[in-house]
């Protein structure tokens, strides 16, 4: 990358290294910062068509092969009679029409600028593509996210010292290879359009592998992304009228909701027992820094670059995003999941609650958190 462009890229995105770094704990810092400057900075997840990351983490052999964990290996029955094959159980001769209006992806609101005069003036047909667009860039990023979350998924198979974990582990490195294959599908077969990473995406799924704790890697990605996600698939399937998404919808959060519960109960024994105060902190600072990357960043840039570049400045954009409906809707969904799960693991407790409260977060702390949350209850979508 030119010295330009990395300087253009400090300016422009100066407040995102700062929300990734905001808290000031130097042990969140110094962990953030790497996965930041090539995210956010560097841009490595767009740089070319693979990225190598070296990582560093220890691996546990278990060689006592104890199944002392019931709740984890009901979990892992669960799992193994719960499969299904992305290649035959979903019907891919379906075909999907963005301009039928029975079947639309999504509402109109998806697009943030919906009720501004820019979006009005366009003729459905036009408005129909960017819902396309939009479409596409959202599940772009569920499947750039399913990636990360499949070598989350063998990272912590090989980390999680007890062997249930591992057990367990092993049936989510086979859901998560198959989220990647149904979202990959209905991307390059039926939408026709694929985007790159979001580079706040990239910053969090790189922090996660990067880091050589593998509570980190289960607080990242399974209680982190996984909630996002969960939020997030609960809402889309609700708003799509398009069957075959609906369908893909269904069964991928099926999954998920076994791969939160596994985080859950991983890290709440972690907290529990294993580690100091100082420790639990930082994961305390950890989490809440990922939340605001979340909240605050996903704004849809490769979108406006496609679409609005040319109609308004950047920063007129984010605020744009950040007054939207679809904005609302997304955190209302996102935090949703993720609050009631980080209280249960303890890490919402009083020293960052005013940070969340700032933010208004605290609003969904009395959710129910993941082993009481049913499949069936997130495919309702219920709280
Ligand atoms: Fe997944
Ligand atoms: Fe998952």
């Amino acid at each position: 990358m030119s010295l330009g462009k990395l300087i253009e890229n400090l300016k422009v995105n100066g407040p995102h290294v700062r929300d990734a770094t905001g808290r000031g704990n130097l042990a969140v810092l110094k962990s953030m910062l790497g996965p930041a400057w090539r995210g956010l900075i560097k841009q490595t997840g767009k740089e070319g068509t693979t990225t190598a990351l070296p990582v560093a983490h220890d691996v546990h052999f278990d060689w006592q092969y104890e199944r002392d964990r019931t709740e984890m290996a009901r979990l892992y029955e669960a799992a193994k009679v719960s499969q299904w094959n992305a290649a035959t159980d979903v019907d891919w001769s379906l075909d999907v029409d963005p301009d039928n209006p029975e079947r639309a992806l999504l509402p109109d609101a998806y697009v943030p600028v919906k009720g501004l005069p820019i979006w009005e003036n366009l003729s459905r047909k036009e408005k129909n593509k960017q819902v396309h667009a939009v479409t596409s860039w959202m599940l772009s990023q569920f499947l750039h996210g399913e990636q990360g979350a499949l070598f989350a998924a063998c990272q912590v198979t090989t980390a999680v010292p007890w062997l249930d974990g591992k057990l367990y582990g092993s049936t989510q490195v086979v859901d998560e290879g198959r989220h990647v294959e149904v979202f990959h599908g209905y991307l390059t077969r039926k939408l026709e359009k694929l985007y790159e990473i979001n580079d706040n995406l990239y910053v969090i799924v790189d922090a996660l592998m990067s880091d050589s704790r593998w509570d980190v890697k289960f607080l990242g990605m399974q209680i982190m992304i996984e909630g996002l996600a969960l939020g997030a698939f609960g809402t889309l399937r609700k708003m799509t009228r398009e069957p075959l998404l609906k369908d893909i919808l269904k069964l991928v959060i099926t999954d998920e909701a076994r791969h939160v519960h596994y985080g859950v109960l991983s890290i709440q024994e972690f907290v529990e027992k294993g580690i100091s105060e100082r420790e639990r902190r930082e994961r305390e600072d950890w989490a809440f820094e990922v939340a605001l990357l979340m909240r605050n960043r996903f704004l849809a840039h490769e979108f406006y670059d496609e679409f609005y570049a040319h109609a308004m400045t950047r920063k007129e954009w984010d605020e744009v995003v950040n007054r939207s409906e679809m904005m609302q809707m997304f955190r209302q969904t996102m935090f949703k999941r993720i609050i009631p799960n980080l209280k249960r693991i303890g890490l919402l407790g009083d020293r960052v609650r005013p940070y969340y409260e700032q933010y208004g977060l605290l609003a969904f702390e009395h959710g129910r958190a993941a082993p009481e949350l049913s499949a069936q209850d997130l495919l309702d979508d219920a709280a």
